[in-house]
């Protein structure tokens, strides 16, 4: 069972490659080709799922950025917040940091992702849906992470702020939605979380499918590492 491989974004083809060699790997491997590359997000908007509106940029691709508004730029292949950047693109100043941030990516053979910063994530946070062994488990409410312009993380993650939440009826839904999008079905996931922010309208969007190596924030919920033993138990005779 995959835990914390968190520095695999930067030797993602590896990962992938070595997945493969795995035997009866959880999440199986390629699920995890699926889910290291942000595109699927494109793949699950095709198919219905209320997704963050995203412009996807190529090496190779004119960069022409909004005339204003807050917008998020990180790259496809990405975990912990790194390389992810917040530019107000009214202001100067973050409208240059946020062209040299999308061309370091690109330069870097990168797709680049360009979105509307959702500013309900400030007040209400993000909500992460967590389930295991194919059942709703827990959720948790995790705060904002963006306040700037992409300056670096130290480490493989940036400190994140975890509360338990109970998820609206709303949010369980696009979660179930998501889940049931997923190519192949969402039978054979040992484990999946599903990161969901408020869209203008207050609609939950989907921000990430975590079925490679999310934190699944097993403390914060009665009964949540006993369901997880159960689930990988029941995978056992299979
Ligand atoms: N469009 C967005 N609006 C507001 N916050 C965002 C947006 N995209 C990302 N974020 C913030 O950045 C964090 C990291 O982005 P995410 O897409 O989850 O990538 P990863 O966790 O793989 O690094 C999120 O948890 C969220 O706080
Ligand atoms: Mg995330």
């Amino acid at each position: 069972m995959l835990r914390s491989p968190w520095d695999y974004s930067r030797r993602r083809d590896e990962f992938v490659a070595w997945a493969a060699t795995v035997p009866a790997l959880a999440n199986p491997a390629a699920t995890v080709a699926w889910n290291t590359d942000k595109r699927y997000l494109a793949e699950l908007a095709a198919a219905g799922v209320p997704v963050v509106p995203t412009t996807w940029l190529s090496p190779g691709d004119p960069v022409e950025l909004p005339a204003d508004g807050e917008w998020v730029i990180k790259p496809a292949v990405s975990a912990g917040s790194v390389d992810t950047g917040r530019y107000n693109l009214t202001d100067p100043s973050h409208r240059a940091l946020a062209l040299s941030h999308v061309a370091r990516l690109v330069e870097a053979g990168r797709v680049t992702m360009l979105q509307p910063y959702l500013p309900a994530v400030d007040t209400y946070g993000e909500t992460a849906l967590l389930y295991l062994g194919g059942r709703y488990s827990h959720a948790i409410r995790k705060g904002p992470m963006l306040d700037g312009p992409d300056l670096g993380v130290e480490g493989l993650y940036k400190e994140e702020a975890i509360t338990p939440r109970t998820p609206t009826d709303a949010e369980r839904a696009v979660a179930d939605a998501v889940l049931a999008a997923v190519p192949g079905g969402a039978d054979h996931l040992l484990y999946a979380r599903v990161d969901l922010i408020p869209g203008p309208d207050g609609s939950p969007l989907l921000v990430e499918l975590e079925l490679t190596e999310p934190s699944l924030f097993l403390g914060y919920a009665d009964g949540a590492a006993d369901r997880l033993a159960t689930a990988i138990t029941g995978t056992l005779g299979r």
